[in-house]
């Protein structure tokens, strides 16, 4: 055990890409039940951002199918808490910049980041609400950032100032019905949106989360150009979702997204200590 303050870290260890990958974290949201006793019992006690989301395993693994696609490629994290989708996209070669407006959750994430050799990593305390970076990226990536809506107008102004032209961003996110609005304001304006489907979790246990990729095409029409569900350029194409549609059925929106929906074809394997 380490102490991050006064709450207990533990290690979550994931096999992914031929190695193990070791990352600190107060609780771990594996199943619907982990995640109902953390909002029942700890969500005042406990920063979300040093908890460990099955959305950045997802993320985790849906970068690392793309890992070629990372290398020198400037990668900025929103919310990153304990930092897994960064530190996978440094170990291929991003130059990755993580951000958090948590303290304790950018220590974790800075160890985290130590811990797997992913480094050089840019760590930087900054709130969506007071954004002053006016870098470009070419991927924006966050877990499980889309919860709050009060939050969607900043991430919003992130996402056009900060993606570069030709770039993409990458947000996971377990399906939160609250996520949704977000996204559908952007597809309405033009932005382009793929969603692929991950399975994460333990077996009995899985929980669905959606990676959806949003990039613009170059001189889109910008509002009320909804767009079809589009495969992301280079995105490998996975088996059919064949698991339990009735699950997923109620979180999705009435758009064009439904139709794409894909099964991860090697479950993610958690190793709990
Ligand atoms: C549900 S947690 C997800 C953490 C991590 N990405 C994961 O999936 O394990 C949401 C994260 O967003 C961060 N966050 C929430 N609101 C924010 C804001 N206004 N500015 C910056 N970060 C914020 C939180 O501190 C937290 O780390």
């Amino acid at each position: 055990m380490t102490e991050a303050g006064e709450l207990p870290l533990q290690e979550y260890r994931l096999r992914l890409g031929g190695r193990v990958w070791s990352i600190l974290h107060t609780h771990a949201m594996l199943t619907h039940a982990d995640e109902a006793h953390f909002f029942r019992v700890l969500r005042n006690r406990v920063p979300y951002g040093v908890a460990l989301w099955p959305a950045s395993i997802a993320l985790a693994h849906d970068l690392m199918d793309r890992a070629d696609g990372l290398r020198g490629r400037r990668v900025l994290e929103l919310g990153a808490g304990t930092g897994l989708p960064g530190i996978i996209a440094a170990a291929h070669g991003g130059q990755v910049v993580q951000t958090d407006r948590h303290e304790c959750a950018l220590e974790v994430c800075r160890r985290n980041g130590a811990r797997n050799g992913a480094l050089p990593v840019g760590y930087c305390l900054a709130d969506w609400v007071a954004w002053d970076d006016t870098g470009r990226y070419d991927w924006i990536i966050g877990a499980d950032i889309l919860y709050a809506e009060e939050a969607h107008p900043h991430l919003r102004a992130i996402l056009e100032r900060n993606l570069a032209p030709g770039g993409r961003a990458l947000l996971a996110d377990p399906f939160r019905p609250a996520s949704l609005p977000l996204l559908e304001a952007l597809e309405a304006d033009g932005w382009r949106i793929a969603l692929s489907t991950w399975s994460v979790g333990e077996a009995e246990a899985l929980r669905s989360v959606g990676i959806y990729e949003l990039w613009r095409e170059p001189n889109a029409a910008i509002a009320g150009a909804a767009s079809g569900a589009v495969p992301a350029a280079g995105a490998s194409v996975r088996a059919e979702y064949g698991g339990d549609p009735g699950r997923l059925a109620p979180t999705y929106p009435a758009s064009s997204w439904r139709p794409r929906c894909y099964l991860v074809p090697e479950r993610c394997s958690p190793e709990r200590p």
